[in-house]
C-alpha cells in the first residue's frame, strides 16, 4: 500500500509474528531503477520479513528488462503487477487500471514480464469499470492473465470508479473463481478471520485472503489469526516510530508515522483525538511526547476496530 507497506512496517509485521506474504508499496520504474536496493525503504528486504511480493506499476513504455533484472539482483522472489490502481500517476503511464482496460497492452506487458521472470508472478485486479458488459470484459481479462502465465490473481471486488465507496462484493468470489484455474486471493473489507468465517459460501472458492487497511490498524492480525492474544499497543506504536527513524530521514519518518497513526488510532475509543493530536506534531521528538502523554492516560481500546472512514 503506497505510503504504508515500506520496510519499517514490514519489519513491524515480522516482529509481531509475520504473515504468509507481504506486498510492497506499488513501485514505479523510477523507484526501482534509481534506488539503492540495500537501503531504500521501498526495496530493501530484511531476512526476517519472510515471503515478499514486489508490486509493480508498469506500463507499455517502461523498460521492463531493466526493471526485472534489477529486482532479480535485489533478491526478489515474487512480482505482482498492479492492474487495480486508478490514480492519475498510474494512468499517466498507462499502468494500473488503464492497463487492465487496454486488453492488447495488458497481454503484451504481462507476457513480456512472464518471459523475463521465472518466479512467482501475480496480478492485482478490480472488477473493471461499471458498464453493462463488465462481466464479459472481466472474464476476458482473467483469461488473458491465465494464458499469459500468471500464478495467481488478487481480486478487490469493487469497480475502479468506486474507489472505496459501497462495499467489496464478496458474493462475486465464487463466480470469479469459476472463470479461471488460477488461485484467487480475496481482498477488500476484511476485518479478520470473522469476515470470511461469517460467509463461508463466498470464501470457500478462494485460495487465500489479503488484508490491507486492517493490517495497518492491527499489524499483529496475521499472527493472531487462529488464536487471539494480547498486545501492548504503546510498545507497538513506539516500535513503529523507532523502525521508521532507522529507515527514513526525519521529516519523512514523521510524515509516515502520522500516516500510520491515522490507521492505528482506530484501536482506541477516542482514536480520532489521538490521531488529531499527533497530526499536529512538528518533529519526531514532539510526536513521541504527544504519544507518551496519550498512552500514559491508559486509553480505552475498542474490541473490533472498523474500516469505516479509513
Ligand atoms: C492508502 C492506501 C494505499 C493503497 N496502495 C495500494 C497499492 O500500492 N497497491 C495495491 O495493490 N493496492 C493498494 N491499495 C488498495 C489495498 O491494497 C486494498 O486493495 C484495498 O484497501 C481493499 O482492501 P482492504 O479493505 O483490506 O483495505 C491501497 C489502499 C489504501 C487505502
Amino acid at each position: 500500500m503506497v505510503g504504508y507497506t515500506h520496510s519499517a512496517f514490514r519489519r513491524l509485521v515480522a516482529e509481531l509474528g509475520g504473515c504468509g506474504a507481504v506486498w510492497t508499496e506499488m513501485l514505479a520504474a523510477r523507484q526501482i531503477l534509481s534506488e539503492n536496493s540495500r537501503k531504500s525503504p521501498w526495496l530493501r528486504r530484511r531476512p526476517e520479513e519472510g515471503f515478499m511480493v514486489y508490486q509493480l506499476m508498469l506500463g507499455p513504455g517502461d523498460p521492463l528488462e531493466r526493471i526485472v533484472d534489477r529486482l532479480g539482483e535485489a533478491g526478489a522472489e515474487a512480482l505482482d503487477l498492479n492492474l487495480a490502481c486508478g490514480s492519475r500517476a498510474a494512468r499517466a503511464c498507462s499502468a494500473g487500471s488503464a492497463l487492465f482496460e487496454d486488453l492488447d497492452a495488458l497481454r503484451t506487458v504481462f507476457r513480456r514480464v512472464r518471459r523475463l521472470w521465472p518466479h512467482v508472478l501475480t496480478a492485482k485486479i478490480r472488477l473493471g469499470r461499471e458498464r453493462p458488459e463488465w462481466r464479459l470484459r472481466f472474464a476476458e481479462r482473467l483469461r488473458v492473465l491465465e494464458e499469459a502465465g500468471a500464478d495467481a490473481v488478487v481480486l478487490h471486488p469493487r469497480f475502479f470508479e468506486e474507489r472505496f465507496k459501497r462495499r467489496a462484493r464478496h458474493e462475486l468470489f465464487p463466480w470469479a473463481a469459476s472463470l479461471t484455474r488460477l488461485p484467487l486471493i480475496a481482498n477488500g473489507d476484511l476485518s479478520g478471520p470473522d469476515t470470511a468465517q461469517a460467509q463461508t459460501e463466498h470464501f470457500a472458492s478462494v485460495s487465500a485472503v489479503m488484508l490491507g487497511r486492517m493490517a495497518l490498524v492491527r499489524p499483529w492480525i496475521f499472527a493472531h489469526w487462529d488464536k487471539a492474544g494480547s498486545v501492548d499497543l504503546a510498545a507497538i506504536w513506539s516500535r513503529m516510530c523507532h523502525y521508521l527513524t532507522e529507515d527514513f530521514e526525519p521529516a519523512l519518518a514523521l510524515r509516515r508515522l502520522q500516516m500510520f497513526t491515522r490507521y492505528f488510532a482506530a484501536n482506541f475509543k477516542f482514536g480520532h483525538q489521538f490521531n488529531g493530536d499527533l497530526a499536529r506534531a512538528t518533529s519526531l521528538e514532539d510526536i513521541q511526547r504527544r504519544a507518551a502523554s496519550f498512552f500514559s492516560r491508559g486509553p480505552t481500546t475498542v474490541p473490533q476496530p472498523t474500516l469505516a472512514g479509513l
